[in-house]
């Protein structure tokens, strides 16, 4: 099972949009797939059709102990099911503030999950993170077995990369030191400017020129450039993948042929969970 944390401590740089459409993507392959909406703003969920207002039960069940994951996830289309968030998980950081053992809520839940589910495992497990560095975030980075950062081609973008990336550090230093980051995807791509593709050699270059020893030693840019695509935008009002809403569309274009590469990255890959289970 590989479990992807699609994280970036900045917002509106597409988190949501990836996690809702490779979840998707990958689902329609015939992969079982689980998306954990981790964003107390429940964009994922919204985006997949799950009312959020109602009080149903959330991934803030699963921080509080209150439920499992298998008792909180829903069913929204063939081989896809989603773990939902609403308002209530941002009560999380204040709960669990002197919680000892806090960062490992989410890990063990999710060793959980693939214990009873053993005979039926899940393929992937997606996250999609909010946009802080928060007790969640920790979470899902202690939990993930990987990490895909999207981008959006700015130079101020670069700027909090950094930080972003010595959070990770640390965390596999302390918390998952089987982390590693797969890859960099770029989302909002502006064809044809300069700047993005100046960018996009930046982050290429610094990649080149990492410490082997860091969790992004090996991660990519991957080649499929997520271009900006109104369909893309419009998608979540009708609570439809862009596979479904538009699927002769660049965004699904797009969003396909980042999936293949998702999927060729599946090889040589650690998996803790199978051998803990
Ligand atoms: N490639 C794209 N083209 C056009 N609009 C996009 C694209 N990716 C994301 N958006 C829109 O940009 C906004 C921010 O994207 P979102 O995925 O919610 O970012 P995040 O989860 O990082 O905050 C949303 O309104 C979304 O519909
Ligand atoms: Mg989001």
């Amino acid at each position: 099972m590989r479990i992807i944390a699609i994280m970036n401590q900045k917002g509106g740089v597409g988190k949501t949009t990836s996690s809702v459409n490779i979840a998707a993507g990958l689902a329609r392959l015939g992969k079982r797939v689980c998306l954990i909406d981790l964003d107390s703003q429940g964009n994922s969920s919204s985006h997949l059709g799950i009312d959020i207002n109602q009080g149903m039960q959330t991934i803030y069940q699963v921080f509080s102990g209150e439920r499992k994951l298998v008792e909180t996830r829903q069913l929204v289309k063939s081989n896809l099911w989603v773990v939902p968030a609403n308002i209530d998980l941002a009560a999380v950081e204040v709960e669990l503030v002197d919680a000892q053992g806090r960062e490992f809520i989410l890990k063990q839940a999710l060793e959980q999950f693939a214990r009873e589910e053993r005979d039926k495992p899940l393929d992937y497990v997606i996250m999609d993170c909010p946009p802080a560095l928060n007790t969640v975030t920790i979470n899902a980075l202690t939990a993930a077995t990987e990490i895909l950062i999207p981008v959006q081609p700015h130079y101020l973008s670069l700027q909090g990369l950094s930080r972003l990336l010595e959070t990770t550090a640390l965390i596999k230093r302390r918390l998952n030191r089987n982390l590693i980051i797969t890859g960099m995807m770029l989302c909002l791509y502006e064809t044809g400017t300069r700047l993005a593709a100046d960018v996009t050699d930046d982050l290429m270059r610094f990649l080149e020129e990492s410490d082997p020893q860091a969790p992004w030693a090996n991660a990519k840019v991957f080649n499929s450039r997520i271009r900006r695509n109104i369909r893309l935008a419009e998608a979540p009002s009708y609570a439809q993948s862009i596979f479904e809403y538009a699927p002769d569309s660049t965004g699904a274009h797009d969003y396909g042929n980042l999936v293949q590469e998702v999927l060729a990255c599946a090889k040589n890959q650690h998996n803790p969970l199978s051998s803990a289970a």
